[in-house]
């Protein structure tokens, strides 16, 4: 249970187990009626004209058994633990702890070599590419793809084109830290006619096919929206995740239409913080494997 993303289904679960075993201790106790001595009540219902059926109370033997099924339950709840184990199989005596302590002492000196080394050299090293690489299958391929490629909103990490900095310790910092690309929307602001017009300067940037009236227009509205962000030579800035408009690398794609869409709504996404969940020895290995990506491209 202790796998699930938020403790609401931990408390639907618990709920409903508790909720089950109540309605079973309610049927019970309404059925546990004492026959009077000697009465003989009927149903009431009769079929066949003469068929009645006696209105007899559950067998005493019978009734105890699910009493005892019950109790059976709630000592097989608590002692499982079935109901929310709350880092009950995360303590000192589990056995994932102990495979976590075994890995430890296996790989922690292994990861520690790697952390005291240079981030060049640790990225010149198969084993710790090796090692890195699985990192990266566990950690990063569900957003980057598992050969690091990337996809619509997910930079592509093997090429040389860096948003937030292809430098050793800026791609530390992304991984470490996160980061959260925010590019405003722009539709109101300019409307439709003067976002087109921006479009085909951008697309003219990276000498893309443009209508080049409108991209002469859109440069001026370029100049006067978009430069703080993206720079006066639209290289981009990696201190804001800006991208550079004038290469061939993309996040979102660089048709019309998809340049129109993301100037019109903005776009916005996040790379999460791995710090806490990696800690930094491994984010090493991770930065050293990310840029191996890259220089494997060269
Ligand atoms: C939930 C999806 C997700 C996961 C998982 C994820 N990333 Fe990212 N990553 C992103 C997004 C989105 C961005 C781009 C952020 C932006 O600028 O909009 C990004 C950006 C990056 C960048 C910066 C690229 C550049 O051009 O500067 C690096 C490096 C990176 N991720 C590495 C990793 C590594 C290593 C892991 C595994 C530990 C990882 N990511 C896991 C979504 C993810
Ligand atoms: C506040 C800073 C900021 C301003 C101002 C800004 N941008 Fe952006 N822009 C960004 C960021 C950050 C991203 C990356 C978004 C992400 O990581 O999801 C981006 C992404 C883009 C992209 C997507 C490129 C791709 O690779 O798919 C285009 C196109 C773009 N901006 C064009 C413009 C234009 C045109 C303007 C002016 C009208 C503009 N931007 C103004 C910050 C800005």
């Amino acid at each position: 249970m202790a796998d699930f993303i938020s403790g609401f289904w931990n408390m639907y679960v618990m709920g409903l187990v508790a909720l089950s075993i109540l309605f079973c201790v309610f049927v019970l106790v309404s059925n546990m009626t004492k026959r009077e001595a000697g009465e003989v009540q009927l149903h009431g219902h009769v079929w066949d004209e003469t068929l009645a059926e006696y209105n007899n109370p559950l067998p005493r033997w019978w009734l105890y058994l699910f009493w005892i099924t019950i109790v059976f339950g709630i000592v097989y709840l608590v002692i499982y633990p079935g109901f929310g184990n709350h880092n009950a199989d995360r303590g000192e005596h589990s056995q994932y702890y102990a495979e976590m302590q075994a890995a430890e002492a296996k790989y922690g000196p292994i990861f520690a070599k790697y952390q005291s080394m240079d981030l060049a050299a640790v990225a010149a090293d198969p084993d710790a590419n090796a090692m890195g690489k699985r990192l990266f299958l566990t950690y990063c391929a569900q957003c980057h793809g598992s050969a690091a490629q990337g996809n619509k909103g997910f930079p592509n990490l093997t090429d040389d084109e860096w948003n937030w900095g292809g430098e050793p310790e800026a791609i530390k910092t992304t991984i470490l830290g996160g980061r959260m690309g925010v590019m405003p929307a722009f539709g109101p602001a300019l409307g439709g006619e003067g976002v087109k017009d921006v479009a085909n300067y951008v697309r003219s940037l990276s000498g893309l096919a443009h209508d080049s009236l409108r991209a002469q227009r859109g440069q001026e509205i370029f100049a006067a929206n978009c430069v703080a962000c993206h720079g006066p030579d639209a290289k981009g800035n990696p201190m804001l995740g800006a991208v550079n408009l004038t290469n061939k690398s993309w996040l979102y794609g660089s048709s019309e239409a998809t340049i129109i869409e993301t100037v019109t709504n903005g776009r916005q996404n996040q790379m999460p913080a791995w710090k806490d969940f990696l800690g930094e020895a491994k984010v090493h290995l991770l930065t050293a494997y990310v840029m191996s990506l890259s220089k494997e491209q060269k």
